[in-house]
C-alpha cells in the first residue's frame, strides 16, 4: 500500500498532454528534476556549519556546500592536504582540522579559502611546513598548531599570513629563535604567541627581530631556555609573559638591558623558573611598576624570598602559588602581601594554616585553597571579614561547625564540594546574608538539620547532589527565598512530603535526577509549592503506574510556569503506564521527555494539557504504534523523538499535523520505506534522523533516496551509513548505494513503450480512418452483426419463412405485384415481409433480426433507394454475416453458384459500378456473388424466376447449421473484427 504510493506519487514533471492517469502516474518517476540539495555523504549540517567530526574521513569531503562558513573536520585520519582538496568555500570562516594525521601540506593547500580567519590544525603530524602552505590565507586571524612535530619552518611558509592575531605553535620541535624569526616577520599584527613546549634553548631578541613587535602576549613556558637576553626595545606593548621550565636542570640567565623594556607587562607567569635568586629579582624589578598578576607554580627555589620581593610590589593584587608542596602556611608566609586581593594556594599538600597566617591580607577577597588537605575548616580562614570567595573544595573536611563562616559577613561564594562532611548544622550558616552560591556536592551529607530553614536569604545557586540524603523533611528549605537552583541529583531521596519545597517560591530549576522518588513521593503534592518553577528533571527515579487511569491529584497541577519535566528512566525490565492526566497542570510546558519509562501505550489525550509543547522525547518506549490523535493536540511541536520505539510505520504523521516539526528522531525503529506522504506532511522539517531502521532497497524507497539527496530544505542525517535490510541479495548494503537510476530507467522504459504505442495507435487510427473508413464502418456493423448472431443462436428455431424479403418501400410495387404473387403463389415459398409480418411494439432492429434469423434465405430487392436507406443496409449486413460464416464461405469462394449463400441479391436496375463505392461491402459481395437482375431478365422473366427457385431451394443441411453455431461460439469479438478489416 505504502510503497504503491510512493511509485505513484512522485513529483517530477512528465510534460506531455494528459492522455491518462496511468500513464501519468507511469512516467512521474522518470523525469526528476536535477536538484543539489544539502545531503552530505560523510558530514551534517547545522545552519552554516558543516560537521564532520569524528567519521574516520582520509578524504577532504568535495560535497560540502560553498554556503558554509566552519567546516570540522576533527579527529579523523587525513593524512595529507593538496591543492585540489578544499575549493570552492569561498566564506568558510573557520576550518578545525584538529586530530587528524596531517603530515604534509601541499603549498597553496587553502589558497581558496580566502575568508577564513581559523585554522586548527592542533594535533596532527607536521613536522615541516614548506614553501606557501598557508598561501593565500591572508584573512587569518588564528592560527593552531599545537602538538605537531614541527621543526623547520620554510622562509615563505607564512608569507600570506599578514593578518595573523593569534599563532599557537606550542609542544612542537623548534629549535631556534631564528624559525620564530621566519614567522613572526610577516606578521605585523601579531598578538598573542604561544611557543610554550617546544625545544628553544635560548632567546636572544635580535635573532628573533630588528623592530618592535605588535605582541601583547608571549608564552615561552616549558622550553630548556638558558638564556634569556633582551637587547632593545622589541616588545613595547607587552603585557603578559609566561616563562619557565620545571624540568629545566640548569639556571637561566636573565639579561635584559633596559628595566623598561618590560614595562608594560602586568602578568607575569615564573612557574618552574629556574634561576639565581638575583636575577629573579631582576626579572621582578623590571616589571615593578606594572605587575598585576603573578603565578608562581612548581617553583624550585627562593620560593619564601620571591613571595616577598613580589608582595613589595604595590600593584600586585593576584598571587596564584600552586603546587609549590607547602604543607603548612606559617603566619609570617605572606606577611608582606598587604595589597592581595586574590590568593591561590591550590594543591600544597596543606594540612594546616596557622591562626593568623592570612591576618595582614586585609583586602583579601578571593580565596583558594583547594585541592590540599585540610582535615577541618581552618582557623585561619575564619576571621577574613573582607572575604567574598572563599574554596575549600576538594579537602578532608568533615565536620563543620557554627564559628567556622560566622564572621564570614562579606561572603558571596562557598565552595566546600567534595570533602567528607556528613552532617549540617541549623547555625552553620547563620550570618552569610550575603552568600549567593554555596557547593556542598559530593559530601557524605545525610541530613540538612535545619540549616537552610531560616538563613541565607540571599542564596541564589545550591549544590547538594552527590550526597546521602534520603528524605526531604517539611519546610527543609524554608529560608531559601531568593534560591533559583537547587540540584540535589544523586541522593537517595525517596521521602517527599506535602512541605518539602515550601518556602522556594522563587526556584527556577530543581534536578532530582538518580533519586529513589516514587510513584508515592508525587502523590504528596510537594512540587505544588515550586509556583515558579521553569524546569524539573526526575530522570531515573522510581516512578511507576501500574495503569493510565487518571490521577485525582496530579503531581504538577500547580506548575503552570513549567517550561521543561524530564522523566525518563533507566530501568530495562519494569513495566508501567502514564495516566493519561499526568501532565494536567502544565499549561506552559515547552519540553517534555519520558524517554524509556517501560510503557507500551499512551493515551491518546496525554498531551491535550500541555498545547505549547515544542519538543517532545519518547524514544526508547515499546510502542509499537503511535496515533495520529495522539499528536493532534501538539500543533506548535518543533522536535519529536521517537527512536526505538518499535514503531513499523511514520503514517501516523500523515494525518498528526505536525506542520512546525523542524527536528525528527526516529532511529532503531522498523519501518522499510519512507513514503512522500509522510515527509510532505511535514512542511518545516530541517532534520532528520533514520539510523538503524530495516530499509527495503528497492524501488518502494526510490521516491526517499532520491528526497535524501535532493532535498534543500531537509537534512537526512547520516543518510550514507542508512543499511538494507531487504531484499536479501542487498542486506547489510548501503542504501544509497542502491540504484535508483534502474528503477526510474524501467519506467523510462514502460514510458517509452506506451508513449510509442500511443502514438502509433494515434496514427493508425488517423490513417486507418482516413484511408479505411468503409471497411471500419463494415467492420463496426459486421461486429454488431456478430453479438446479435450470438444472440441469436440459442433461438435457432426451425425456420418459420423460406425467406425474408429487405426492400425499400419505394420498390414495394414490384414486390408486392410481381415477387409475391411469384414467389407465394406459383412456387409456394413462406415470405416474410415487414409490413406484413413485423411484430408491433418491437424495436425494428430487433425485428430485422429476428426475421433473418427465422428465414432461411434473405433476398434484397436492390434499387439506389434502397441503397440509400440505412435500415436496409443493416439488414444486408445481417445477412451476409450470416453468409460470411457458412463453411463454404470459408472453404471455397463458390457461394451463390452453388447457391448455399442465405443472401439472395436481386438488382431491380442496373446500378454502375462507380455509384456501388460507397457500398462497400455491397461491392465486395457482388465481386464474390453472382447476382439476379430484373432488369436483364426483361426478355426472359421465367429464367429469372426459375434461378431465383433454385436459390431459394438450396437449404443449409444439418451439418452446416450445426458448424455454423460452432463457429460463433467459438470466434471471439478480437478475430471477428480482424477477419473482418482483412475480408
Ligand atoms: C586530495 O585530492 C587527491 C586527488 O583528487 C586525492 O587523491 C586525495 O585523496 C585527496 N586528499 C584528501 C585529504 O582529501
Ligand atoms: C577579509 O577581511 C576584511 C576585514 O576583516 C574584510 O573586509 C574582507 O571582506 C575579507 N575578505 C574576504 C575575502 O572575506
Amino acid at each position: 500500500m505504502a510503497s504503491e504510493e510512493a511509485r505513484t506519487k512522485s513529483t517530477g514533471g512528465c510534460r506531455f498532454p494528459t492522455i491518462s492517469t496511468v500513464f501519468l502516474s507511469l512516467c512521474m518517476i522518470c523525469f526528476l528534476p536535477p536538484a543539489s540539495g544539502f545531503f552530505l555523504r560523510s558530514c551534517r549540517i547545522s545552519k552554516t556549519n558543516a560537521i564532520c567530526k569524528g567519521n574516520n574521513l582520509k578524504t577532504i569531503p568535495q560535497d560540502i556546500p560553498p554556503t558554509a562558513t566552519n567546516l570540522d573536520l576533527s579527529k579523523n585520519l587525513i593524512e595529507n592536504i593538496q591543492a585540489s582538496n578544499v575549493t570552492n568555500l569561498p566564506i568558510l570562516s573557520s576550518l578545525n582540522l584538529f586530530h587528524n594525521n596531517i603530515s604534509q601540506i601541499e603549498s597553496d593547500a587553502f589558497a581558496g579559502l580566502i575568508s577564513l580567519q581559523c585554522l586548527d590544525l592542533n594535533h596532527n603530524k607536521l613536522i615541516h611546513l614548506g614553501d606557501g602552505v598557508f598561501n593565500g590565507l591572508r584573512n587569518l586571524t588564528e592560527l593552531r598548531l599545537n602538538t605537531n612535530g614541527i621543526k623547520v619552518v620554510s622562509p615563505t611558509a607564512f608569507q600570506s599570513l599578514t593578518r595573523l592575531k593569534y599563532l599557537d605553535i606550542s609542544h612542537n620541535k623548534l629549535e631556534t629563535i631564528a624559525s620564530l624569526r621566519l614567522m613572526l616577520q610577516h606578521m605585523p599584527q601579531l598578538h598573542e604567541l604561544v611557543v610554550k613546549g617546544n625545544s628553544l634553548k635560548s632567546f636572544h631578541s635580535w635573532e628573533l627581530t630588528n623592530r618592535s613587535l605588535s605582541l601583547a602576549t608571549l608564552d615561552l613556558s616549558r622550553n630548556p631556555l638558558n638564556d634569556f637576553r633582551i637587547a632593545a626595545d622589541i616588545f613595547p606593548n607587552l603585557t603578559c609573559l609566561t616563562i619557565g621550565d620545571p624540568l629545566s636542570k640548569a639556571p637561566m640567565i636573565w639579561d635584559v638591558r633596559d628595566k623598561t623594556f618590560l614595562k608594560q607587562v602586568s602578568s607575569l607567569d615564573i612557574s618552574g623558573l629556574n634561576m639565581a635568586l638575583a636575577d629573579t629579582d631582576a626579572l621582578l624589578q623590571a616589571v615593578n611598576s606594572s605587575l598585576k598578576s603573578l603565578s608562581m607554580n612548581s617553583m624550585k627555589l627562593n620560593l619564601r624570598e620571591l613571595v616577598n620581593i613580589s608582595c613589595s610590589i604595590p600593584t600586585m593584587s593576584k598571587l596564584e602559588l600552586q603546587s609549590n608542596n607547602l604543607k603548612f602556611i606559617s603566619s609570617d608566609f605572606l606577611k608582606l602581601c598587604i595589597n592581595i586581593t586574590e590568593l591561590h594556594l591550590e594543591k600544597n599538600f596543606v594540612n594546616k594554616i596557622q591562626k593568623d597566617a592570612f591576618a595582614s591580607l586585609q583586602r583579601l577577597r578571593t580565596l583558594s585553597l583547594s585541592h590540599n588537605r585540610l582535615s577541618s575548616v581552618p582557623n585561619g580562614t575564619k576571621n577574613l571579614q573582607s572575604l567574598s570567595k572563599l574554596d575549600l573544595s576538594y579537602n578532608r573536611i568533615k565536620t563543620v561547625g557554627c564559628q567556622d563562616f560566622s564572621n564570614l559577613t562579606k561572603l558571596v561564594e562557598l565552595n566546600l564540594q567534595n570533602n567528607s562532611i556528613s552532617a549540617l548544622k541549623d547555625c552553620l550558616f547563620n550570618n552569610l546574608v550575603r552568600l549567593q552560591a554555596l557547593a556542598l556536592q559530593f559530601n557524605q551529607i545525610k541530613h540538612l538539620k535545619g540549616a537552610f530553614k531560616t538563613h541565607l536569604p540571599k542564596l541564589q545557586i545550591m549544590h547538594l547532589n552527590g550526597n546521602k540524603l534520603t528524605a526531604l523533611l517539611p519546610g527543609e528549605f524554608g529560608g531559601l527565598e531568593s534560591l533559583l537552583n537547587l540540584s540535589l541529583h544523586g541522593n537517595e531521596i525517596a521521602k517527599l512530603f506535602n512541605e518539602s519545597f515550601v518556602g522556594l517560591t522563587n526556584l527556577l530549576k530543581l534536578d532530582l535526577t538518580s533519586n529513589q522518588i516514587t510513584r508515592q513521593g508525587l502523590d504528596t503534592g510537594a512540587f505544588n509549592a515550586l509556583t515558579n518553577l521553569l524546569r524539573l528533571d526526575l530522570s531515573i527515579n522510581h516512578i511507576k503506574y501500574e495503569d493510565s487511569m487518571a490521577l485525582r491529584e496530579t503531581p504538577f497541577g500547580k506548575l503552570s510556569s513549567l517550561e521543561e519535566l524530564l522523566i525518563p528512566s533507566q530501568h530495562y525490565r519494569l513495566k508501567s503506564h502514564l495516566p493519561v492526566n499526568f501532565l494536567q497542570g502544565l499549561t506552559n510546558l515547552l519540553r517534555f521527555s519520558a524517554r524509556n519509562i517501560q510503557v507500551i501505550y499512551l493515551d491518546k489525550d496525554t498531551f491535550k494539557y500541555t498545547p505549547r509543547l515544542e519538543k517532545l522525547d519518547i524514544s526508547s518506549n515499546d510502542l509499537g504504534t503511535l496515533s495520529a490523535e495522539l499528536f493532534s493536540p501538539l500543533q506548535t511541536l518543533k522536535s519529536l523523538y521517537i527512536s526505538r520505539t518499535q514503531i513499523r510505520s511514520l503514517d501516523f504523521l500523515i494525518d498528526a499535523n505536525l506542520t512546525k516539526l523542524e527536528f525528527l528522531q526516529a532511529r532503531l525503529n522498523q519501518y522499510s520505506v519512507i513514503t512522500e506522504h509522510v515527509m510532505n506532511s511535514l512542511p518545516f522539517l530541517q532534520y532528520v534522523d533514520f539510523e538503524n531502521n530495516s530499509f527495503s532497497c528497492d524501488c518502494d524507497n526510490a521516491w526517499f533516496l532520491n528526497w535524501t539527496i535532493n532535498s534543500k530544505q531537509t537534512q537526512v542525517a547520516n543518510a550514507y551509513n542508512f543499511l538494507c535490510n531487504y531484499p536479501d541479495d542487498f542486506k547489510d548494503k548501503k542504501l544509497l548505494d542502491f540504484a535508483i537510476t534502474s528503477c526510474s530507467q524501467d519506467n523510462g522504459f514502460i514510458c517509452f513503450v506506451s508513449t510509442t504505442s500511443m502514438i502509433l495507435f494515434v496514427m493508425v487510427a488517423s490513417f486507418s480512418y482516413h484511408f479505411m473508413r468503409w471497411q471500419l464502418y463494415s467492420a463496426y456493423y459486421l461486429f454488431l452483426s456478430w453479438l446479435f448472431d450470438t444472440k441469436q443462436k440459442n433461438k435457432q428455431a426451425p425456420c418459420q419463412y423460406d425467406a425474408f424479403i429487405s426492400y425499400n418501400y419505394h420498390d414495394e410495387p414490384w414486390v408486392i405485384g410481381e415477387l409475391l404473387p411469384k414467389l407465394e403463389g406459383e412456387q409456394g415459398w413462406r415470405l416474410c415481409l415487414h409490413h406484413r409480418d413485423f411484430e408491433p411494439g418491437k424495436p425494428i432492429i430487433d425485428n430485422i433480426t429476428d426475421a433473418i434469423y427465422s428465414s432461411r434465405k434473405t433476398i434484397c430487392v436492390i434499387s439506389r433507394r434502397y441503397l440509400e436507406s440505412e435500415w436496409c443496409s443493416r439488414e444486408v449486413q445481417t445477412a451476409s454475416l450470416v453468409s460470411a460464416f457458412s463453411p463454404s464461405r470459408l472453404h471455397s469462394f463458390r457461394l451463390f453458384d452453388e447457391q448455399e449463400d442465405v443472401l439472395i441479391l436481386v438488382f431491380l436496375e442496373d446500378i454502375p459500378t462507380y455509384l456501388l463505392s460507397p457500398y462497400h461491402r455491397m461491392r465486395k459481395l457482388l465481386k464474390k456473388q453472382t447476382y439476379l437482375s430484373w432488369p436483364r431478365a426483361a426478355d426472359q422473366p421465367e429464367v429469372f424466376w426459375e434461378k431465383l427457385r433454385k436459390a431459394l431451394q438450396t437449404g443449409n443441411d444439418p451439418f452446416l447449421i450445426s458448424t455454423i453455431r460452432w463457429l460463433s461460439d467459438h470466434i471471439n469479438a478480437c478475430t471477428v473484427v480482424l477477419s473482418i478489416m482483412l475480408f
